[in-house]
């Protein structure tokens, strides 16, 4: 049976944690070549890494260490991707960090290092694989998908992390401008707003304050799994998705109709 990923070559930046692990073995198991982009392999919650798991599953991956800061990790990135399986039909920024302070908290190294991996990092990812997807012929009408992680904490206020507010705000932003820029070129630019989703190491994931808020903000009766946000990518990455570009897709599970 036919699977929608198929014959696609993507990379997943933060693919060895949380949800881009989710992504990347979603992507591989419907049918995808993959290609890890993160700092180290190994889960932040534990377990078997990100390639372990779809290698298992007879699935493709390769991982190269990358810090999405840089824009020479990704410019390597890119060009050892496209050397090594011919295109890049999909670019999924998801990499980010956090620091957990307001406004009076953060330190302007926190300030910088949250913008230089969440914002800088996504603009990096945007701006080279546009620049090789425009030298690639169009494959059922794209030439390439990006695919930007936003959160809803970047339409509403994210308590306690202004930084990364700040910084998801921008994704959404930029998502938005690639595609009207881009889509006369045929590449398609979408984000995925999630809302709480259990990842992380046991400690950070269960601060009981951030608990409480997310319980009382979300209207479905579970926080959200990786899955619940991977199943959103693969849709965005499929033929399916291609009239639909500029959208903030948002998952979780009501938060933002509240
Ligand atoms: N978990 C949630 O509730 C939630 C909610 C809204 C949005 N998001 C967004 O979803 C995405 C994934 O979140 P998560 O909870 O899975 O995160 P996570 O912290 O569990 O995993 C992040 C991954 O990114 C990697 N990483 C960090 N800095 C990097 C860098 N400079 N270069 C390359 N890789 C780097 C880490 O090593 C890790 O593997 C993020 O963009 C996050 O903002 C998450």
């Amino acid at each position: 049976m036919p699977h929608p990923l198929d014959g696609k070559v993507a990379i997943v930046t933060g693919a060895s944690s949380g949800i881009g692990r989710a992504i990347a073995t979603s992507f591989a198991a419907e049918g995808a070549t993959v290609v890890i982009a993160d700092l180290t392999t190994e889960p932040v919650e534990g377990g078997e890494s990100t390639m372990g798991i779809i290698t298992r599953a007879g699935g493709t991956a390769s991982f190269v260490k990358t810090d999405v800061g840089r824009w020479e990790e990704i410019d390597a990135l890119i060009t050892q991707t496209v050397e090594r399986h011919g295109r890049l039909d999909v670019m999924v920024n998801n990499a980010a960090t956090y620091s957990g302070t307001g406004l009076l908290e953060t330190s302007g190294a926190q300030w910088d290092e949250v913008l230089r991996v969440n914002l800088t990092g996504m603009f990096n990812g945007c701006k080279r694989a546009v620049q090789q997807m425009l030298t690639q012929e169009p494959r059922n009408e794209a030439r390439g998908r990006l695919i930007n992680l936003g959160s809803q904490q970047g339409i509403v206020t994210c308590p306690g992390d202004t930084p990364y507010g700040v910084s998801k705000a921008g994704a959404i932003y930029i998502t938005r401008q690639i595609a009207v820029d881009y889509a006369k070129d045929l590449i398609v630019c979408n984000c995925i707003s999630p809302g709480k989703i259990v990842t992380g190491a046991a400690g950070l994931a269960q601060d009981p304050a951030r608990l409480e808020n997310a319980r009382r903000r979300t209207p479905w009766p579970r926080f959200g799994r990786p899955e619940d946000v991977a199943n959103a990518a693969v849709f965005l990455a499929s033929d399916r998705a291609t009239f639909i570009t500029g959208s903030n897709l948002v998952v979780d599970g009501g938060w933002l109709a509240g």
